[in-house]
């Protein structure tokens, strides 16, 4: 399937979703304490899709039960709500949530500490945020997708952690998963040219220790093969011919 590009007047439109999704995230940050368990945010988050007059995008996907993903420590994504799941001092949660509103996509990430973390695991998140940014970076008008990809490896493969091979970033529109695929490896100068109008979504998961990880027996859970903690960071972000527009922020 062809890249596609979006006209300035859909752009806003992602605008539009892209906002609603950043009020949803703000909604459920002052939560994000110890005590609370990972429903206790599903039911904000549903709380506040409704009030947005937004759809959840991930609900109903491929049968996937929620509308975020919260996925603790050595869980890297796709993490379900539990009612079970209790934050603790120390611990790490990556929130993912996406949201349809006139009928386009936005999806974006990011990884919370719980109270204090041990000093690594606060670079783990700072370094994959970081990354993240240095990706946004690369989204202009003659660059290559590769540029994107280059830009996470090579920083958090520089500070010793695991970058995931086998969940990528997506170009993102009427659909939350369109071409092309959006990896965090890659190679300077390869791959597709970056053209004003093309979307993406760019989330790099990025673990402690070693790249590899599995899908636990619930179907949907992927956890770090070292159970080393695992971060996710996201934006929506559209290319324009005055450079990034992250349409998450
Ligand atoms: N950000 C993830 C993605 O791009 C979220 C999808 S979760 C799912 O695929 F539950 F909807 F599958
Ligand atoms: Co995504």
């Amino acid at each position: 399937m062809a890249i596609m590009i979006k006209t300035l007047h859909e752009i806003e439109k992602m605008r539009i979703s892209g906002k609603a999704l950043r009020q949803v995230h703000d909604a459920i940050a002052p939560h994000v304490i110890p005590g609370v368990s990972t429903m206790d945010l599903e039911e904000i988050a549903v709380r506040k899709i409704a009030e947005l007059g937004a759809i959840a995008a991930f609900k109903g996907y491929h049968g996937y039960p929620s509308a975020l993903c919260t996925s603790v420590n050595e869980e890297v994504v796709h993490g379900m709500p539990n009612a079970k799941r209790i934050l603790k001092e120390g611990d790490i949660l990556s929130i993912d949530c996406g949201v349809i509103i006139d009928g386009f996509y936005s999806d974006a990430a990011v990884t919370y500490p719980i109270g204090e973390v041990t000093p690594e695991t606060r670079k783990l998140l700072d370094v994959t945020s970081a990354s993240l940014e240095r990706a946004i970076e690369q989204c202009k008008v003659g660059g290559r997708l590769g540029d994107v990809s280059a830009a996470v490896q090579d920083l958090c493969e520089a500070e010793g952690f695991g970058v995931v091979r086998e969940f990528v970033g997506h170009g993102i529109g009427r659909s939350m998963h369109e071409d092309p695929q959006v990896p965090n490896f890659g190679v300077r100068g390869k791959g597709p040219r970056l053209k004003a109008g093309m979307v993406l979504a760019i989330e790099p998961m990025i673990n402690a220790g070693g790249p590899e990880v599995h899908v636990l027996k619930d179907g949907w859970t992927a956890v770090t093969d070292d159970s080393s903690f695992s971060a996710h960071f996201e934006h929506t972000v559209a290319i324009t011919k005055d450079g990034p527009m992250v349409l998450t922020r």
